[in-house]
């Protein structure tokens, strides 16, 4: 976990005891804006109500940079500034909204729309609209590739594309334990995965970025199946996921049903009672059944994260004899 990052009230990254720090005059979009020293640029927008779009960044983990959605234009900077990441200084002069600030929003957005499975993705669809994007412009979505050939990929040994295809990451599910699935066609890449599972939050490290270029994905250590990997099971980089590509199985499986509907859906918040920490657990309850178990990001002890018994051993409290699948989940209970 960043120990210098701390949730707000308004869900920004903002240093710890940031009021302590000198204020920091700059300029966003012609408004004068005073904030404290080390605040985002995304931070400061926000604060005052300028909302950016954002892929890779969440205020629990370390920005990474990676999506470029949330670029914006510096005076005196060549090239776009990532808000997420870039402290304000004393005189900026940012601009959120010019032409070529939306330029390269739509362009990040087709690439992306074009090339993978943005179909859980909470938001996406307003945000291809408001930059009008027009991701069939590069052409009809290449086939999936087979289970296991983008796994098997070697860095610098590349076929040629097809011309007259989109090259996409679509490839099948991995469905290989109880708990979570793993949809790779839905992975935009945005590093949130790693880093929870990594240095930010969870420091057991069972997955990481492997390939390079187009062929770059989210891996176990030699793409070995989640059970045989150093996985534990807390489901932190299922919490981060924005894309839907890590799901949990009861969701998938609902999902796949067609009875999956967050419109019927209340969100309970309780203490976990497996053990003294008593981590905060919001129960996603749906027709009287949990149907997923979450924690709050703005929370001091979790910070949205769980364990393994938090975040999937719930399923004891359903009659067994409507979830079948209940016995399987009470081994990890
Ligand atoms: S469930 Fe936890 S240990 Fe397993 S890959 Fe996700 S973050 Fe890492
Ligand atoms: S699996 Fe999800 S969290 Fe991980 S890199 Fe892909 S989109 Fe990001
Ligand atoms: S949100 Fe800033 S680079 Fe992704």
């Amino acid at each position: 976990m960043n120990p210098q990052m701390a949730p707000s009230r308004k869900g920004e990254s903002e240093p710890r005891r940031a009021s302590a720090r000198p204020a920091v005059e700059l300029a966003i979009d012609g408004r004068t804006v005073s904030v404290p020293e080390g605040t985002t640029i995304l931070g400061a927008c926000r604060g005052i109500g300028i909302e950016i779009p954002t892929l890779c960044y969440l205020e629990t983990l370390r920005p990474v940079n990676v999506c470029r959605l949330c670029m914006v234009e510096v005076d005196g900077s060549r090239v776009l500034v990532p808000s997420c990441s870039r402290p304000v200084e004393a005189g900026m002069k940012v601009h959120t909204g010019t032409e070529r600030v939306r330029h390269t929003r739509k362009l990040v957005l087709e690439l992306l729309a074009s090339s993978v499975d943005l179909s859980t993705t909470p938001g996406i669809d307003a945000l291809l609209q408001e930059y009008g994007c027009r991701p069939e412009r590069f052409g009809p979505r290449a086939a999936a590739a087979d289970a296991g050939v983008r796994d098997g990929a070697v860095a610098g040994h590349h076929e040629p594309p097809d011309p007259r295809t989109a090259a996409t990451v679509a490839q099948p599910v991995k469905v290989d334990n109880d708990l979570y699935v793993r949809d790779y066609g839905k992975c935009i890449l945005c590093y949130k995965c790693v880093e929870a599972c990594g240095p930010d939050h969870q420091n057991t490290f069972a997955i990481a970025v492997a390939g390079r270029g187009f062929e770059a994905r989210i891996s176990t250590e030699m793409a070995v199946t989640l059970p045989d990997s150093a996985c534990v099971y807390c489901g932190n980089c299922i919490a981060v996921c924005p894309t839907g590509a890590l799901m949990v199985r009861s969701e998938f499986d609902m999902r796949a049903a067609g009875t999956w509907d967050e419109a019927r859906q209340t969100k309970t918040d309780t203490i976990c009672p497996y053990c003294g920490v008593g981590c905060t657990l919001t129960l996603h309850v749906q027709d009287g059944q949990i149907v997923k178990a979450s924690s709050p990001l703005a929370n001091d002890i979790t910070r949205g994260n769980l364990c393994i018994k938090g975040r999937f051993g719930w399923r004891f409290v359903q009659p067994r004899e409507r979830d079948g699948r209940a016995r399987e989940g009470d081994a990890c209970a």
